[in-house]
C-alpha cells in the first residue's frame, strides 16, 4: 500500500491509496451524513464535488439531491472509476463523472448551487486560480464548502490561510462547523471574482 506522506507536497494523493477513504472510521470525525447537512441541499441542486475520490461522500450527496444532479469532477481517471464502481451498483444514475483539473472546471459559468471539496485543495497546484474556477461556476447565491483534515492529511491547509486565500477570490465566510481535528468553511460569493477569472476571459 503507498505511503500518501510519501508524495510531493501539492500534488494528487496516489489512487493506491484510496481505498483508504473508504474506511468507516472516517465517520467518527465526519459522516457523509453530517456533511450532506452541512451543505444544506435541496432536491433539485446541482452540486459539484471537486476531487472526491472513491467517493465516500457522494452516495450521500448524489441521495440528498434525487432531482438534481452530482457533478464530480476529478484530475485522476482512477479515482473517478472507482467512484463509479461504488454509486453506479446503487441506481444513483444522475452522477456524471468528469475527467478535468481544478484550474479548468468542465462546467457552464453559474451553473452550479454547491460546490464542494474534502481535503482536496491542498493538493491543487495552483489555488488561486482553481478558487477562481470554482467562483466561475457558482451561482451567484450559491455555497462554496471545504473541509480540511488536521490529522492525516499531508496537504492540510490551516484554517487561516484556507480563509484568506477564498476571501482573497471573492468570497465571504458564512459557516464554520468541525473544531480540534477537522474544520469546514462555508462561503458565499461577495463582488465579481478575482486573482484569476480575468484570465479565462
Ligand atoms: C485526499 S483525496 C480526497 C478524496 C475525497 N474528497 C475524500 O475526502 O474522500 C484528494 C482527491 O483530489 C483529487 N485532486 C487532486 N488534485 C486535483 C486537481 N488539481 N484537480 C482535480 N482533482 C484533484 C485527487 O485525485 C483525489 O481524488
Amino acid at each position: 500500500m503507498a505511503d500518501p506522506h510519501a508524495k510531493p507536497a501539492g500534488t494528487p494523493m496516489p489512487p493506491e491509496y484510496a481505498p483508504h477513504l473508504l474506511s468507516p472510521v472516517r465517520g467518527l470525525v465526519l459522516s457523509p451524513g453530517a456533511l450532506v447537512r452541512r451543505l444544506g441541499l435541496v432536491a433539485d441542486a446541482t452540486v459539484l464535488e471537486l476531487g472526491p475520490g472513491p467517493g465516500y461522500f457522494s452516495p450521500a450527496v448524489a441521495r440528498a439531491v434525487p432531482k438534481g444532479r452530482l457533478v464530480l469532477v476529478d484530475v485522476q481517471q482512477e479515482m473517478l472509476e472507482m467512484a463509479r464502481e461504488r454509486l453506479e451498483p446503487l441506481g444513483l444514475d444522475h452522477v456524471e463523472y468528469r475527467l478535468a483539473g481544478a484550474d479548468s472546471l468542465p462546467l457552464e459559468s453559474d451553473s452550479v448551487d454547491v460546490a464542494f471539496l474534502v481535503a482536496v485543495l491542498g493538493e491543487v497546484p495552483d489555488r488561486a486560480l482553481c478558487l477562481a474556477e470554482l467562483h466561475r461556476v457558482l451561482r451567484p447565491d450559491g455555497l462554496l464548502s471545504i473541509t480540511e483534515y488536521k490529522v492525516g492529511d499531508p496537504d492540510y491547509i490551516p484554517l487561516r490561510e484556507l480563509q484568506s486565500s477564498v476571501e482573497s477570490a471573492g468570497f465571504r465566510r458564512s459557516s464554520r462547523h468541525g473544531y480540534l481535528i477537522h474544520y469546514t468553511l462555508g462561503f458565499r460569493k461577495t463582488a465579481p471574482g478575482v486573482e484569476g477569472s480575468w484570465q479565462r476571459g
